[in-house]
């Protein structure tokens, strides 16, 4: 009797461990299943990789753009600490529609309209200043799978140039953008406008603005892990800090709105006039040195403080189109004239820097693409770091309309010529 009460509490102890080791284990086997699972996903994120899960299931996923599902009213809680989470892991926070109402009192204070779509100052909950950019109805076909990877792969393009991307909104009604906002607005408004809060950029912040810019596409041709050509390069998309520090934008949005095929699309509809490369109106294969174009023709407007085709205008100097204006003056050695108009702002004894700007300027905006130089160069060049060799004549295939020759149309060379570099 007391032998089997012996054996009986023998099996129920044994029978106890027993499920305990098993309990035990099976903890075991899930910790370990689900730091397997997180090093996995840690490693896809690391190298950019987007995987299923990205269509913003909020906090499940653990690196997509999050989807902050409360409404306007209560963002400041929940959907705050996503976004706080959000942008200290340098990923794009989702917004409902609602919320972006919210963030612009309405969409109430508009700040510019582009290609792409309208411009709109908010703020969000906490105070932070933003610019949400509400892109065009078009956009509505795009899948948005398509678009969560395109905008994930923005939000994670980091440079201290580049505008940063804080979150989008992707819903039936509204296709967003929402970046940091650039109290300083962009460069056309301080080289040419008479907007209010025009500023006569010293030459010194000219030069540093022409570096910063170019180190930011530097950054996106060179050193991302995918190169992105930015396809729009001109003074809009060059926008200005606090301290007048010049960050570009819409980097990626070609190619999130279908902007960048290889060859001529039907509507033509890349680039801006007068900045887009030659390649890009002519059935010409396309690389990334038509952002060195558009860049070196943004340099001539810098250096110039004007639109580099100004028509209506009366005197002769601003009805010609300036790059070619500047190419002549080169050949003739007449810099001093090209450096008198970039020294606007005083800044005199600077004119070797404005020599450097004017012979870079110069090579970027080479007819062949190859013999233009790589925005690793440009920087270069443009900090003094790397000789400038003599730059040949761009405008060489221009010849057969010579200076300021009528036309029997009536109208003058330089307007042909003109229009022939502001076709996109
Ligand atoms: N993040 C921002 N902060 C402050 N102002 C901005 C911001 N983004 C855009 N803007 C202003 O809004 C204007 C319109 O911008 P938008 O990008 O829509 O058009 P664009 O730059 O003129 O042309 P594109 O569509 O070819 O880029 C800009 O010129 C700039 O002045
Ligand atoms: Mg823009």
């Amino acid at each position: 009797m007391a032998l089997s009460s012996g054996i009986l509490a023998l099996s129920i102890i044994g029978v106890l461990v027993a499920g305990i080791v098993t309990v035990v284990a099976t903890i075991a086997i899930y910790l370990c299943a689900k730091v397997a699972v997180q090093m996995y996903l840690h490693k896809e994120d690391k190298l950019g990789g987007h995987r299923d899960g990205w269509l913003g299931n909020g906090a499940a996923s653990g690196s997509t753009p999050r989807a902050v599902q409360n409404e306007a009213d209560d963002v400041e809680m929940g959907s705050m600490s996503f976004f706080i989470e959000g942008v200290q892991n340098e990923r794009p926070v989702r917004f409902s529609s609602q919320q972006l109402r919210g963030f612009t009192q309405g969409f109430a204070h508009k700040v510019g309209s582009g290609g792409f779509g309208v411009v709109y100052m908010g703020r969000f909950p906490n105070g932070t200043p933003v610019a949400v950019k509400v892109l065009n109805s078009t956009l509505g076909r795009r899948a948005e799978e398509q678009f969560m990877a395109e905008v994930g792969t923005i939000g994670r393009t980091y440079h201290i140039n580049l505008v940063r991307l804080y979150g989008f909104c992707f819903d039936a009604a509204v296709k967003a953008l929402v970046y940091e906002y650039m109290v300083n607005g962009s460069l056309d408004r301080h080289l040419f406008g008479s907007a209010p809060e025009k500023r006569t950029i010293g030459f010194q912040k000219l030069h540093e603005i022409a570096v910063g810019t170019a180190k930011a596409v530097r950054y996106l041709h060179e050193e991302c892990q995918h190169r992105i050509i930015h396809y729009d390069i001109k003074p809009e998309n060059v926008l200005l800090g606090a301290d007048m520090a010049p960050k570009v934008s819409d980097f990626g949005l070609a190619k999130l709105c279908d902007r960048e095929d290889t060859h001529l699309t039907i509507t033509g509809a890349r680039g801006t006039p007068g900045y887009a490369a030659p390649e890009l109106w002519m059935p010409l294969p396309v690389t990334h040195k038509c952002d060195v174009y558009s860049y070196g023709m943004l340099l001539f407007e810098m250096l110039g403080r004007r639109r580099n085709l100004e028509l209506g205008l009366h005197s002769r100097e601003s009805q010609e189109w300036y790059p070619r204006w500047v190419w002549h003056r080169f050949e003739a050695g007449e810099m001093d004239a090209v450096l008198a108009r970039a020294m606007a702002a005083g800044d005199l004894d600077d004119t070797e820097k404005a020599a450097r700007m004017c012979k870079v300027a110069l090579w970027c905006v080479q007819y062949r693409p190859e013999d233009r130089p790589s925005m690793g160069n440009v920087v270069r060049m443009l900090e003094g770091e790397e000789q400038i060799a003599t730059p040949g004549n761009p405008f060489a295939h221009l010849a057969a309309y010579s200076a300021g020759a009528t036309l029997t149309d009536g109208t003058t060379t330089e307007s042909n010529v003109s229009s022939a570099f502001t076709r996109g």
